[in-house]
């Protein structure tokens, strides 16, 4: 239900696709909740030039002019930015909502770096944000309150599906919802090539094998396990248990538990830098 909550002005520092996917789906809201939007970077003009003449976004190539009178800052820039941000908006800030959406940074490094009693939020979207259909991690600091839980939802809500967590899950599922997808695309790619190299065109190629990737999700939604999914297309002895025998034999599944550590390691790597 939705409360008194005073009109929000919001500030993006960064101005990437994330920040794009997330303001878009803002706008797409038209939610009464959300007075102005702001966006910043540090160099690319006609980046913001763009975005403003989309959506008429405010846009600054400097977001400490604008930070006194926003209310939500959400931090879409690279992980590896966010202590030197941090140490400068720690200065500059008297209550905001600070959201980051970079991996690695929890709600603890925010709060280490920001005055006492700032509420803050981490959130871990992945790359279907763009087109609405993200699955989002999202976690809390503790001097959050009712009114910035319902600027989070609506700040998830435009960018697809959400689960709050832990900060220590998000930590841990970072690879599996965040960077997995880019495993499933090397995944397309790979079946791709086999298509070309029976003689499809690489276009037609693409299309099959999107098409499955999409049948199959689609299928998976439905809430089928997909041990169960895939027993329906694996005769015993058959042609399809022929090629799942070499992807065991080659530790496919052992190949993506060591991607997805090794993706986390990473993470918290150039977080802490
Ligand atoms: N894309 C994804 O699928 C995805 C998924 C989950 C999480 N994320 C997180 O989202 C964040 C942004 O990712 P993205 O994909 O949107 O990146 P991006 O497209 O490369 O955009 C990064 C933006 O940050 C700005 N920026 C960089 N350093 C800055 C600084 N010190 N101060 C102010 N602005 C700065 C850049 O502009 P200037 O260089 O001109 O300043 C640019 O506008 C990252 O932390 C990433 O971990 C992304």
């Amino acid at each position: 239900m939705e409360t008194q909550t005073q009109r929000q002005t919001v500030l993006f520092i960064g101005a990437g696709r994330m920040a794009e996917a997330i303001f878009a789906g803002l706008l797409r809201r038209e939610d009464a909740r959300i007075g102005e939007i702001i966006v910043s970077n540090r160099s690319d003009r006609e980046r913001l030039a763009a975005l403003q003449a989309r959506y008429g976004v405010t846009v600054t190539q400097d977001w400490r002019e604008q930070i006194g009178r926003s209310t939500v800052v959400v931090l879409a820039m690279p992980p590896g930015d966010h202590k030197a941000v941090l140490a400068e908006l720690a200065s500059q800030i008297g209550g905001q909502f600070v959201v980051t959406v970079a991996a690695g940074v929890g709600t603890q490094l925010l709060e280490a770096s920001l005055p006492a009693g700032t509420p803050v939020a981490w959130v871990m979207p992945n790359t279907a944000a763009m087109i609405g259909e993200s699955i989002s991690l999202y976690t809390y600091g503790q001097a959050v309150h009712e009114e910035h839980r319902e600027i989070l939802s609506l700040l998830l809500a435009g960018i697809g599906e959400s689960a709050e967590c832990t900060e220590q899950q998000i930590h841990e599922l970072t690879a599996v919802t965040g960077s997995a997808p880019a495993f499933l695309y090397r995944f397309v790619e790979a079946l791709e090539a086999s298509a070309v190299s029976y003689g499809l065109s690489a276009d037609t190629a693409n299309k099959l094998v999107a098409q499955m990737v999409y049948g199959s999700a689609k299928m998976l939604k439905q809430g089928t396990p997909p041990a169960e999914l895939r027993d329906g297309v694996t005769t015993p002895g058959g042609a399809t248990a022929a090629g799942l025998r070499v992807l065991d034999e080659r530790g496919y599944a052992e190949a993506l538990q060591d991607a997805v550590v090794a993706t986390n390691a990473r993470a918290r790597e150039m977080a802490e830098k």
